[in-house]
């Protein structure tokens, strides 16, 4: 009987896939969804909710599932699973295949998910780095590197890119994001998911992408991970939701719930967020899964008495897969029964993962994705290291460069000591959510170093001491009698790799451990310095930034961060990048972002205004901070029109002329403040920047245009709009530094 039943379906699907069009994105076509109504047609309510369900194919520690004793392969015999996270190995993942399509009643095959968050095997720098190139294209490309090597590896679908803007550095995931953005972070996004997706889902290079955390997770309140948020509407259209919206319209197939909740309901749960906004407003197609075992968390938010209660909730609430919690699986059979869920509701879900299944060509060929010779030609290919390479030298920041200490000269120093805990530590370069990283492929700030310049120098190392705890005398010693032997010193400081990442949330964002003790020491012997910092979120430096010259601020790298290193203190490569947040001075600041409000009482002197009595509101570095090794002289804004009317495009020029004595990047800002609103506006906003490369002695001219577009915003009746009145467009080399002119719109 199950044969008849299996041959059946299968000759159905293979007829009704025969002229499949690829979709590239979350759309579809009236033939797509026929062939979704024929095979939801044949399915059993059992089977419909096994579609629903997302398991991992690998025991990992963690403590909050179910699955422990299940036996995986039955479950997927059994039509009970619809999709997995986590399957290592190519073997595994075409062993649950074949048995989803050739063992399961109807042959569904199945959709397999990891995290790749900033590179498979190959690893890039983290999102938040990759964020300060401002490189759209670069970073489009390391998206599209990622997609290469995990659907060689066999991966269909990315947990990625993450487009929570994040404005509390005290929150772990703020590595993850593009900054404290949300224009930036939306350019981000939409260059991501279109690397991620590629030209047509179906291909077996690309990977379906997941918006995520829908929404609001990076406004947890106090950095705490997994915590509350309180987050006004107008907050959520105007900061929190942009990059999704940008990532729906670059196609996205998939979006994740967020672990937070927005207006007292947890967002696995919000309809108002999944089904009124994502589904209705923005017409996304694609499906939406929740995050780790978060629908049953809807139970400790106290808004379900039982699993039961939180898996009607979530699925009435529009939320399509359930990531691990097996609550959907458990009780929506009943539910149904019972009539508390809807077919219809189950249907719309089942419809949506199947669209995106047919979407990614799996129908067609549920082993496109499974090809040894594949994996093994792709996987870190050369191109890909050098990709990187480039990558982690556009995501640099140079913070500080006194008396043009950098670039170094390859044949000025006989002896260099390098020295501190990220100097030679493998696993910190590639910082946290590395993928299927192999360590060993990682090359550190110590050997990249030794690779630049070879036999000349002598280069020295020591460890010195960790990140985050006393350590012995002995090795901060060694570390100091070390540095005394050179005659220059490079000090690699910051955070180690599980210092930012989920679940590392800190309250003191200081260099922790004996770093800046050793800073000190290090200091007192009198040697040209540079710091360079390792870190996954902006860090409290004062001291550093007070006594250190020079400062390169170089994030969580990835594979080729040592090289690239190198690349940029010995000016083979001329640092381009921008902070994609503030840095602050002091914990007590937090949040400290370039697009606050004025107050009523605007920061003056005055003690009665929106200051600090014990110190500076300014941050330690703004937003869209960077030095380069040359110096760009920007002329005056040159305006075409001083008054714009609904239709208009105003124009604004500037010649940026190099003026140093070395080719390099700028990236060009444009930032437009609203100088009456009928809501209280941010004191600027980012909308628009050009990366322009300029060789010495040359001019480059940047034109930006203005039209009602840029000036819109959501006002208090919820509407999207622009009022006519007075604006300033301020264009700059960051958030602080710039000129203004001022128009009218009328
Ligand atoms: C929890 C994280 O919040 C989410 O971002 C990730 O994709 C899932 N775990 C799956 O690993």
């Amino acid at each position: 009987m199950k044969k008849t039943i299996f041959s059946i379906s299968l000759i159905t699907i293979l007829i009704i896939t025969a002229c499949n069009t690829p979709q590239k994105d979350g759309s579809s076509d009236a033939r797509t969804e026929e062939k979704i109504d024929s095979v939801i047609s044949l399915m059993t309510l059992e089977e419909k909710i096994g579609q629903l369900n997302q398991l991992r194919g690998v025991k990992m520690i963690a403590s909050n599932v179910k699955d422990t004793k299940l036996d995986i392969e039955q479950e997927v015999r059994d039509g009970r699973i619809g999709s997995f996270l986590n399957v290592h190995g190519l073997d595994h993942k075409i062993r649950l295949q074949k048995i989803a399509v050739e063992e399961s009643r109807l042959g569904i095959p199945l959709v397999i998910a990891m995290d790749v968050i900033h590179g498979y095997k190959t690893i890039f720098p983290v999102p938040l780095a990759e964020a300060a190139s401002w490189d759209t294209t670069a970073i489009r490309q390391s998206a599209r590197i990622a997609a290469i090597e995990a659907s060689a590896a066999g991966y269909h679908w990315t947990f990625a890119p993450m487009v929570d803007i994040a404005r509390d550095p005290r929150w772990g995931r703020i590595m993850e994001g593009a900054g404290e953005d949300p224009f930036l972070g939306s350019c981000v996004a939409s260059s991501r998911v279109k690397g991620f997706q590629g030209n047509n889902l179906a291909n077996n290079n690309t990977i379906m992408a997941c918006a995520k955390h829908f929404a609001g997770y990076g406004q947890v309140e106090a950095g705490k991970e997994y915590n509350q948020t309180t987050i006004s509407k107008l907050y959520m259209r105007t900061v929190v939701l942009p990059p999704f919206k940008a990532a729906c319209e670059a196609g996205v197939g998939t979006y994740m719930n967020a672990f937070n909740d927005f207006n007292g309901i947890p967002c696995s749960c919000s309809k108002y967020l999944v089904t009124d906004i994502l589904k209705k407003e923005w017409g996304f197609k694609g499906f939406t899964v929740s995050d780790w075992n978060s629908i049953a968390e809807i139970v400790n938010w106290r808004v379900a008495k039982d699993r039961k209660e939180a898996a009607k909730l979530a699925i009435n609430a529009g939320s399509d897969m359930d990531m691990m919690s097996m609550v959907y699986i458990d009780h929506l059979k009943e539910l149904v029964e019972e009539g508390k869920v809807s077919v219809e509701q189950i249907n719309a879900s089942v419809r949506r993962i199947l669209r995106m299944k047919f979407n990614l060509g799996l129908f067609d060929d549920p082993y496109r994705y499974f090809n040894k010779k594949r994996r093994d030609s792709l996987i870190l290919h050369p191109s890909h290291r050098k990709a990187a390479r480039d990558m982690a030298c556009k995501s640099m920041v140079l913070l500080k460069n006194d008396n043009n200490l950098l670039p170094l000269d390859k044949n000025e120093h006989n002896t260099i000591a390098v020295i501190g805990p990220s100097a030679h530590n493998r696993n910190t370069l590639k910082g946290n959510w590395m993928g299927m990283c192999d360590t060993n492929d990682v090359v550190t700030i110590l050997e990249g170093i030794r690779n630049k310049t070879g036999d000349k120098t002598e280069i020295l190392y020591a460890w010195g001491c960790n990140e985050y705890e006393q350590t012995s005398d002995k090795a901060f010693n060694k570390a100091v009698a070390t540095a005394k032997k050179a005659d220059m010193v490079i000090l690699c400081i910051g955070e180690t790799w599980w210092m930012s990442g989920e679940g590392s949330s800190r309250a003191d964002i200081n260099l922790g451990g004996r770093q800046r003790e050793l800073a000190q020491a290090i200091n007192k012997l009198n040697k040209p310095l540079v710091a360079v910092l390792i870190n996954g979120r902006p860090i409290i430096i004062p001291w550093v930034n007070k006594h250190i010259p020079a400062i390169l601020e170089a994030w969580l790298p990835g594979t080729e961060g040592g090289n690239a290193v190198a690349d940029v203190l010995f000016g083979d490569y001329n640092p381009s990048g921008k902070l994609p947040v503030t840095f602050p001075r002091h914990t007590g600041q937090i949040p400290v972002y370039y697009s606050y409000k004025e107050s009523g009482r605007p920061e003056d002197e005055g003690k009665y205004t929106a200051c600090y009595q014990d110190i500076s509101s300014k941050p330690m570095y703004s937003f869209g901070y960077g030095l380069s090794y040359t110096t760009f002289k920007y002329a005056a804004i040159n305006q075409n029109k001083k008054t714009i009317s609904a239709g208009d495009t105003l124009k604004l020029t500037v010649e940026i002329t190099n003026t140093g004595t070395r080719a390099g990047e700028e990236v060009v800002q444009l930032y437009i403040s609203d100088l009456v609103a009928d809501v209280t506006p941010p004191v600027k906003r980012l909308k628009g920047f050009k990366k322009v490369s300029v060789n010495r002695g040359e001019t480059a001219k940047v034109c930006f245009n203005i039209t009602t577009k840029q000036l819109k915003y959501w006002n208090k009746d919820m509407e999207y709009k622009a009022d006519p009145g007075r604006f300033e467009a301020f264009i700059g080399t960051s958030s602080e530094k710039g000129q203004k002119v001022t128009f009218t719109l009328k």
